[in-house]
């Protein structure tokens, strides 16, 4: 039998979360789950349906009727609404400024927790990126990190990603948006960005990519050791 192992990431936007999770996820053998784009999944709807996101009740009811869900055969997971691939229109700007509203909603959130939970039963070799992954999700997980960064660093990230992908980018509007990001993820009352209970904080400032991926699995091999191992097995048995 597969036992469930999770590890959890949290932290600001622009401390690379999902690109670490992503590779982290694939040196150990365990799958990814974005959380951030489920959010991103009910932002996109909200401008399709033209709902406001601030409006809880009637985008949670438009979720519930249209539920984002992962392919989980692509390796990351592709997200998907109804039919359609949204992988990629999901990181827009029109979504990124207002995904932080829909986050807000406390009827929004516990819809998300139950399909992030119900995902992990399915899904239960796992590393999960978000803001709660590891304060409120899966308080349980035997290993949660907090990644964090200087807001500067974070932005000059942002900044240099989209000018690879070819896409305009002003650092200093960056810098306010993540700045106002933080705000409302830290300030909201239900599932705030806060570092949980017994994590392990690791400021990537001054790292690069493979550098946090290198300190993350060394943590993970150290504390998880014979259990990664025992998993691997009973999935490779599977
Ligand atoms: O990580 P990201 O930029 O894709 O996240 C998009 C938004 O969703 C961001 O404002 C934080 C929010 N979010 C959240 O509130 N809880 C999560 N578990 C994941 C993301």
């Amino acid at each position: 039998m597969i036992t469930s192992l999770v590890i959890t990431i949290d932290g600001p936007a622009g401390t690379g979360k999902s690109s670490v999770a992503n590779r982290l996820a694939q040196r150990l053998g365990l799958e990814f789950l974005d959380t951030g784009a489920m959010y991103r999944a009910a932002a996109l709807l909200a401008i399709e349906l033209g709902l406001s996101p601030d409006g809880g009740h009637e985008l949670a009811a438009a979720i519930g009727r249209e539920p984002p869900r992962f392919d989980w055969k692509a390796s990351p997971p592709r997200l998907l609404l109804g039919n359609r691939d949204v992988s990629e229109r999901i990181r827009d700007a029109d979504v990124t400024g207002i995904v932080s509203r829909v986050a807000v909603c406390p009827e929004v959130r516990r819809q998300m927790v139950a399909w992030q939970r119900a995902a992990a039963m399915q899904h239960p070799r796992l590393v999960t990126e978000g803001r709660d992954q590891g304060s409120v999700v899966f308080p349980d997980a035997p290993l949660r990190i907090y990644l964090d960064a200087d807001p500067h660093v974070r932005a000059r990230r942002r900044a240099e990603q989209l000018r690879a992908a070819g896409r305009a980018a002003d650092e200093a509007d960056i810098l306010r948006g993540i700045l106002e990001r933080d705000r409302i993820d830290s300030g909201r009352s239900e599932g705030p960005l806060r570092v949980p209970e017994g994590a392990e904080r690791v400021d990537t400032s001054t790292l690069d990519l493979h550098g946090v991926v290198e300190r993350l699995e060394t943590l993970a091999r150290a504390r998880l050791g014979d259990r990664l191992a025992h998993n691997a097995a009973a999935a490779a048995r599977a």
